[in-house]
């Protein structure tokens, strides 16, 4: 992954070439290079300076013979100094080309060197794959970004931000920008708020998404928009959360479902192509939010492999083991899933799945080895041979497998083996591209829609109906009178992009009229005159002619992370916050001066 400099670009009082580029077509020609010391070597009489800059590496010899000050010079140079040199692109000496670098077949023979800047030892090495402690990478985010891999990152994430402005100006859609202070867009995490000084006692919110603009650029007649954004949400932070992201952000008017889904999946496929060079397969697989959490237990399914969950409640209903049949009798389910080749699983590590299930919030794990004619299991009592050779066709085991099997809850019951079979498939190494931790393999791309989540879910915590996306979601039309009596049964107009279990972006038809907008209020139990101080404008705007319309925002972040075979989002963003929302580099969030205080009168 490079990004060209053009030569006449470059050409400057420090250098003529960079230094990754050099190779055998340059062998006579005389160059000035400029850039950061990877490491020295004195070797019999001469020395060799390794010099690095953005494109790479060439090796550099000081020969006292051709300049003894130079030479002299170089002696004093240490790794991460900031040096020029000039000299001659030479062919290395028989047995000595370097194959594992690009500009391994020549040299530089400098007979000048300049040092432009002196450096104090790095508190960890400039190298590939560094093995350093994140937080003192975070702390010296300069060094760890002068790193080739978390270069080559950036370059990608620019590469990809390229290709989706180029995408969708071809597509129509026009880039415009939104306020950064602004109202707060509930999107369900907490605001980020800034204190106005000339308003006493008033804040701005951060934007958790666009979501408000875009729609009134609907209304507006814009048509079609896009914007690569800043987003901000405090919330819990993990691997792919930060407290500030940015989303590929889209709105369409006069589209339904349908539309706004494939224009996202030729905007995603075209990005991987042009980054990748892979060929994604068109159009992606769709699943139902029922599906997905019936099939794979998660509204973010991996399908880069099988082990599908199975409802096994129907033949296991009458058994004699009553953790199933009062587990049905109540309302729960009794689902399974398959390891093939499972049954010679020993019992320390069928223990460790009933653990690992239980930490997911389940009662506990039953399992049936298949071992030719026979069943093994502890809970083969309760069965006769028939009817557990009923329970491993349901759950479609053969001859060398484990079923496992979980009675609960249907929600426990999803999350329990939808979260085992990502765990056993990872232990398997069922994953193709997994597990090398090196970020370099991306392996296979699964991606999956998941469309028709449910509208609304009872919140705990607040004690009512929350927004399952947002509050501004068109419910399909055949539901729409469930809202008064039937609430958590409306179906929406939403859909979610799911790439290899991670959700990478989300949507909506939006609702378009001030009637259905107002009862999606009231079913959130939003007073009138709440609605009114909070979308007052919005609900205003859909007096004026607002056109049916609907979009999609992309975790931009998440989407290179996952080009670029990371496991965090953190390696993918120049200058990230660390679990607990802090840049270790700048310090920030900081104490403010009294003096501020009071001018913002906090
Ligand atoms: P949603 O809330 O689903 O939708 O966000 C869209 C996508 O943004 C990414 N994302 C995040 N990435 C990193 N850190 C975070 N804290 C974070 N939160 C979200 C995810 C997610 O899929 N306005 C709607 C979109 C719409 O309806 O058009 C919205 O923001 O990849
Ligand atoms: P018990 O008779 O309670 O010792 O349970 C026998 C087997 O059933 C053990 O392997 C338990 O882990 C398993 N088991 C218990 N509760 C459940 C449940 N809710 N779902 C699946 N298996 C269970």
């Amino acid at each position: 992954m490079q990004v060209k400099v053009m030569q006449e670009g470059i050409s400057t009082r420090y250098r003529t070439r960079m230094c990754g580029e050099l190779g055998k077509a340059d062998i006579g020609s005389r160059v000035a290079l400029a850039g950061w010391v990877q490491k020295r070597r004195d070797l019999g009489g001469l020395i060799f300076l390794d010099l690095r800059d953005r494109s790479g590496i060439v090796q550099v010899v000081f020969n006292p013979d051709l300049n003894k000050g130079a030479y002299e010079l170089a002696q004093e140079v240490r790794g991460e100094y900031v040096v020029k040199v000039e000299g001659e692109v030479t062919a290395r000496p028989e047995g000595t080309v370097n194959p594992s670098i690009p500009t391994g077949e020549v040299e530089v023979r400098a007979d000048a060197l300049e040092v432009l800047n002196a450096a104090r030892t790095p508190p960890f090495y400039i190298i590939e794959n560094v093995d350093a402690d994140e937080t003192l990478r975070l702390k010296y985010r300069y060094l760890d970004l002068r790193r080739p891999d978390m270069q080559r990152n950036l370059i990608l994430r620019h590469k990809i931000m390229m290709a989706i402005r180029r995408y969708l100006d071809a597509e129509g859609f026009v880039e415009i920008e939104t306020p950064m202070l602004t109202r707060s867009t509930p999107e369900g995490a907490r605001d980020y708020v800034v204190p106005s000084r000339v308003n006493p006692g008033c804040f701005y919110a951060l934007p958790q998404s666009p979501q408000l603009f875009k729609q009134l650029l609907m209304v507006a007649g814009m048509d079609r928009y896009f914007q690569i954004v800043r987003c901000f949400r405090d919330e819990d932070l993990r691997a792919d959360r930060q407290p500030e992201f940015t989303q590929v952000d889209m709105e369409m008017s006069f589209v339904e479902p349908e539309d706004v889904m494939m224009c996202a999946e030729g905007l995603v496929a075209e990005v991987v192509r042009e980054v990748t060079g892979l060929s994604v397969r068109r159009p992606f697989l769709r699943l139902t939010y029922r599906e997905a959490m019936d099939r794979y237990g998660s509204d973010k399914p991996d399908t880069r492999f099988g082990m599908e969950i199975k409802d096994v409640s129907g033949v296991v209903a009458d058994s004699g083991f009553k953790v199933f049949s009062e587990c049905i009798a109540s309302g729960g389910k009794v689902k399974a899933i398959v390891v093939q080749g499972g049954a010679k699983f020993s019992r320390k590590e069928i223990d460790a799945l009933a653990d690992f299930v239980k930490g997911c919030g389940a009662r506990g794990l039953a399992w049936v080895a298949v071992e030719g004619e026979r069943f093994r299991s502890p809970i083969a009592k309760f069965f006769d041979e028939a009817g557990l050779a009923r329970l491993a066709n349901a759950a479609g085991a053969s001859e060398g497998d484990l079923i496992l099997v979980v009675a609960d809850a249907p929600a426990v019951v999803s999350e329990a083996l939808g979260r085992l079979r990502v765990h056993l498939a990872r232990k398997l190494g069922l994953i193709d591209g997994e597990g090398d931790g090196g970020g370099q393999g991306r392996g296979q791309l699964a991606f999956v829609w998941v469309t028709q989540f449910p509208l609304l879910e009872y919140d705990e915590e607040e004690g009512r109906n929350v927004a399952v996306h947002h509050p501004f979601t068109s419910p399909v039309d055949e539901d729409i009178d469930l809202l008064e009596t039937d609430p958590l049964s409306v179906r929406a107009k939403s859909y979610d992009l799911v790439l290899n279990g991670v959700e990478l972006g989300g949507g909506s038809i939006r609702i378009h009229r001030r009637d259905i907008q107002e009862r999606m209020f009231r079913a959130l139990g939003m007073r009138p005159e709440e609605a009114q101080d909070k979308f007052g404008f919005l609900l205003e705007a859909f007096e004026y002619g607002t056109p049916p319309h609907g979009g999609i925002a992309f975790g931009l972040d998440r989407f290179v992370m996952l080009l670029a075979g990371r496991d965090s989002i953190r390696d993918v963003i120049a200058f990230p916050k660390t679990q607990r929302a802090v840049c270790l580099m700048t310090g920030a969030p900081a104490p403010i001066t009294d003096r501020q205080r009071q001018e913002l009168h906090l």
